[in-house]
């Protein structure tokens, strides 16, 4: 069975499962910072209208064997382009967002580009380093899904990313 991770365009049939994504309590405690309210699908159907009409916004679907997985997004945090990313729960440590991340970050030109993650996501920080990206500070940011000011971490990318190497499962892979 091939093993490949790839992206596409956000289509508003992805968006029930994104919505079951981020309902994940275990999620969304690793993510930190999340939506208010992970129940509410009023909320969540305004803020994809939203970004989904947002130029400055660019959301991708990520496929793992042709199947929806997750997503992923550059936006502008604090007037910064920032990326951010969320894999399903099932599908997790198999190198999925670290590739799917990598795919992003050569559809994007834009550098330096920004991540912000909690200080206990070590995932997340995996996901970025693998990336390229370094940590190049700390704040201090309330997340909904811990009820909570916690510390987070800043990370940057200056370099362009190559799309031909580093970890994840490749087409073909066993
Ligand atoms: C963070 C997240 C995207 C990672 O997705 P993933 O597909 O499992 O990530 P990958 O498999 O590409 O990489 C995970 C890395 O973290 C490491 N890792 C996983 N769990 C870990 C843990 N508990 N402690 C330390 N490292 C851990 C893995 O070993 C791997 O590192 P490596 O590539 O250096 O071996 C996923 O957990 C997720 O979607 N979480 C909810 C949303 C979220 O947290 N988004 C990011 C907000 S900043």
């Amino acid at each position: 069975m091939g093993q490949e991770v790839t992206l596409r365009e956000v289509r508003l049939t992805d968006l029930d499962r994104f919505f079951e994504f981020e309902r994940d309590p275990i999620s969304s405690h690793r993510a930190a910072f999340t939506a208010e309210d992970p129940n509410d699908r009023g909320a969540f159907d305004r803020h994809w209208q939203r970004i989904l009409a947002d130029p400055s916004v660019r959301n991708r679907t990520v496929l793992y064997q042709g199947e929806v997985v997750g997503n992923v997004a550059l936006f502008e945090l604090l007037g910064l382009p920032s990326v951010a990313y969320w894999i399903d729960r099932p599908w997790w440590a198999r190198g999925i967002a670290s590739r799917a991340l990598r795919l992003f970050l050569t559809e994007v030109s834009r550098r330096p580009i920004y991540a912000r993650v909690v200080h206990d996501n070590l995932a997340s920080q995996h996901v970025l380093s693998n990336c390229g990206f370094v940590q190049v500070g700390t704040d201090r940011g309330f997340a909904h899904a811990r009820g909570a000011e916690v510390e987070e971490q800043i990370w940057r990318l200056d370099e362009v990313a190559r799309p031909d190497l580093g970890p994840g499962p490749q087409p073909g892979d066993a």
